[in-house]
């Protein structure tokens, strides 16, 4: 049994609108069963994944495993774990940071997932290869060469070698591997990151790849092929049914104001081919849901995603919370902030989920506080939490 530290919270200051009878109707929306396939969700809340670099030498530990029961028994419809490296010498660039391979590191991913079992949760692996992406905070060098479409940590930025075909063959396959391994461990699902300018959002980037072959090229198709290839090796590798999500977004951490797709058209040009290819769900990753994707529109990305591919999608951004969250990493706080525009998204049927980080990583009973209309009991976030494994 681990000790269960006292958490880092702060209590909410101050109030924010009281809880119209409009509110409590929205809560209800939020806690509606979600089924797809075989994965059957009991509300419509999807905890964010977000790294923690609490895992010494990339294994997970007791202490991980039990941060993440804590949420399944917080009420938590489905779990996105922080981000954890596919079977690639540089695929993280944090020593602290999960791999989702090797047998010790799979050992102890299978009690991260029998613990969220055992608390009734669900829980899907966020795949990941941070390609190009550096990591300011530590000097840690990975132990091989950095896989990127062109060398390019940023536009303009020379930083290694293009990858060679060969590497490009290697991370196709370890992505399927990692996926075959997580329905294996007894994973509900796994979700690629395909977003916020990492390995794969870096092949999309015309700013980042600068390749002409089949892997680059001047249209975002062209630049999508290899996150379909990657599609198509993980849907071969867990076979049809299994809930395959993909994590995309128009900003890059390189650029906030970088857009993938300029209008709808190119947008279904970019999003089709990744769900012919095998993904189930988009999760569309903005910093503030609440913004229109294109002029002309009030629809956000996942909103524009599904109506688009017709695919069940996750919102997520600064829900339930006053600030982003680029802004936390630099020590701005947040207070809790009214559901009410979200919901009356959701009751629009703009997007089918809604992805919470913050306020989660906050406080594993924010689900449980939402669906009781403890609003009072609901807390602000604050940078301390991120110090923390609560
Ligand atoms: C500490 C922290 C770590 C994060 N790590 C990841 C990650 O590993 N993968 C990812 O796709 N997004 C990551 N994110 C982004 C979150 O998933 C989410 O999109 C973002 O925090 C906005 O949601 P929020 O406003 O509810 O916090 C991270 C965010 C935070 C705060």
């Amino acid at each position: 049994m681990i000790p269960r530290p006292s958490p880092p919270h702060t209590r909410r200051r101050t109030p924010f609108p009281t809880q119209s009878d409009t509110r409590m109707a929205a809560t209800d929306l939020l806690f509606r069963p979600f089924d797809l396939g075989p994965l059957h969700m009991p509300n419509r809340i999807v905890m964010a994944p977000m790294t923690r670099s609490f895992s010494p030498g990339g294994v997970p530990t007791a202490q991980v495993a039990a941060y993440y029961r804590r949420r399944a028994e917080g009420g938590v419809g489905l779990i996105v774990s922080e981000g954890t490296g596919i079977n690639r010498p540089a695929s993280l660039n944090d020593p602290n940071v999960p791999r989702f391979w090797g047998t010790e590191e799979l050992a102890a991913w299978k009690h991260v997932i029998d613990e969220v079992h055992a608390a009734g949760g669900l829980m899907a692996p966020q795949l990941w290869h941070v390609g190009s992406a550096r990591n300011t905070q530590t000097d840690w060098k990975a132990p091989g060469p950095v896989d990127s479409p062109s060398g390019l940590s940023s536009p303009g930025k020379q930083f290694a070698e293009p990858m060679t075909d060969a590497a490009v063959a290697d991370t196709i396959a370890a992505f399927g591997q990692a996926a075959a391994d997580a329905k294996l461990l007894g994973f509900d699902a796994v979700e690629l990151h395909g977003a916020h300018g990492y390995l794969i959002d870096q092949f999309f980037w015309a700013g980042t790849n600068q390749r002409t072959d089949r892997w680059g090229g001047s249209t975002l198709p062209e630049r999508t092929r290899f996150a379909v290839e990657i599609l198509k090796a993980v849907r071969a590798a867990v076979g049809p049914g299994y809930p395959v999500i993909i994590r995309l977004s128009q900003w890059k951490q390189q650029d906030f104001k970088a857009r993938l797709a300029e209008t709808p058209a190119e947008m279904a040009a970019w999003l089709e081919p990744m769900a012919a290819a095998g993904a189930d769900i988009f999760h569309c990753s903005q910093r503030r849901f609440w913004e229109p994707e294109f002029d002309g529109s009030d629809l956000n990305f996942a909103g524009w995603a599904g109506k688009l591919t017709g695919r069940p999608t996750i919102t997520v951004g600064s829900v339930g919370l006053s600030g982003e969250f680029v802004a936390a990493f630099r020590g701005e706080g947040s207070e809790p902030a009214s559901l009410d525009g979200l919901i009356e998204r959701m009751a629009r049927d703009e997007f089918d989920l809604v992805a919470v980080g913050r306020a989660l990583l906050q406080d594993p009973d924010w689900v449980e506080k939402i669906r009781t209309g403890r609003n009072e009991d609901l807390m602000n976030f604050g940078r301390e939490a991120l110090a923390t494994l609560y």
